[in-house]
């Protein structure tokens, strides 16, 4: 990291090469097409969740990139009206070409939100607050989410964590694979300084816990039997050549439940308490 740029500048550089890279491609921010997949799964399931159909009327994507997501949550739920944010002025250009007529789209930092206290009833993030690189700047974002959402309302994150990031470059080592460094770009989440800050204001919600619902794409690890199999097994048994992503014995990994604590990524499900 060159001196003298600041971090909003490496987001906005980074996301500009994306933008340039992907357009508004289901690639764009995440060339692993079984993560993208396992993601919308996920996200899907959450906004399927009867709690939180009866409550999503205004839905807010934070970091909604070239707004991929949203485009598909839009068309599934054409009766909630979803408002997808973004810093970078390039991706945002793709997102805002997008006939959505459900959906809308504005520049804007989730440190600070353009909107009323209490006016949002869903928000979601997939990989933004990880771009925040400081846990200063990361407390900011969690508190802007809890600020603007309505009481009771619900934050579906699905942001990275060191525990699953360090169990993953354990295995590694331990078959003697180098560790994976985390992206310049991305600062993940201490569990359990994350529990403490959100504890006074979200409930943390077991996704058992609401509807009944027994759904693996939910859990928290929803990634973890992925991880392990794309970045452990995988470099493993091909002598980690790089361009042998998305092969068969990965996506035949990617049918099994997950299992164990071995992703960065996962899903947690916020409610706001007060
Ligand atoms: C890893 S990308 C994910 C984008 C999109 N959610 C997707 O799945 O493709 C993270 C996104 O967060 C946005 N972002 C980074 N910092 C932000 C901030 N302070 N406020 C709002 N968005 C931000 C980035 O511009 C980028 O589009």
């Amino acid at each position: 990291m060159s001196q003298g740029v600041s971090n909003d500048e490496i987001i906005q550089s980074h996301y500009k090469i994306q933008a340039e890279k992907h357009k508004d491609s289901s690639t764009s921010t995440m060339e692993d097409i079984i993560i993208r997949q396992k993601e919308l799964e996920s996200i899907f399931s959450f906004f399927n969740l009867r709690e939180v159909r009866v409550v999503a009327s205004k839905v807010l994507e934070i970091g909604c990139g070239n707004g991929y997501t949203l485009q598909q949550l839009a068309e599934a739920y054409p009766h909630a009206s979803f408002h997808g944010l973004d810093f970078s002025h390039d991706l945002l250009a793709i997102a805002e070409k997008r006939n959505i007529s459900n959906g809308s789209f504005s520049q804007g930092d989730v440190r600070k939100l353009a909107f009323d206290d209490a006016s949002v009833d869903v928000v979601y993030t997939e990989r933004c607050l990880i771009n925040l690189l400081s846990w200063e700047d990361q407390q900011k974002g969690l508190a802007e989410i809890h600020r603007v959402l309505k009481k009771g309302g619900f934050y579906f994150m699905v942001e990275s964590f060191t525990d699953g990031f360090d169990n993953l470059n354990k295995a590694r080592n331990e078959l003697g694979l180098g560790s994976i460094p985390v992206a310049h770009h991305n600062l993940y989440f201490n569990k359990e300084s994350f529990k403490e800050f959100v504890k006074p204001l979200f409930s943390i919600v077991n996704p058992s816990s609401l509807g009944n619902i027994e759904n693996t794409a939910l859990q928290s690890n929803f990634l973890s039997s992925h991880y392990f199999s794309a970045r452990v097994l995988h470099p493993l048994l091909t002598k980690g050549d790089p361009n042998l992503k998305n092969t068969e014995l990965v996506k035949f990994f990617s049918f099994l439940p997950p299992s164990g604590n071995y992703a960065p990524i996962q899903a947690h499900i916020l409610q706001k308490k007060h």
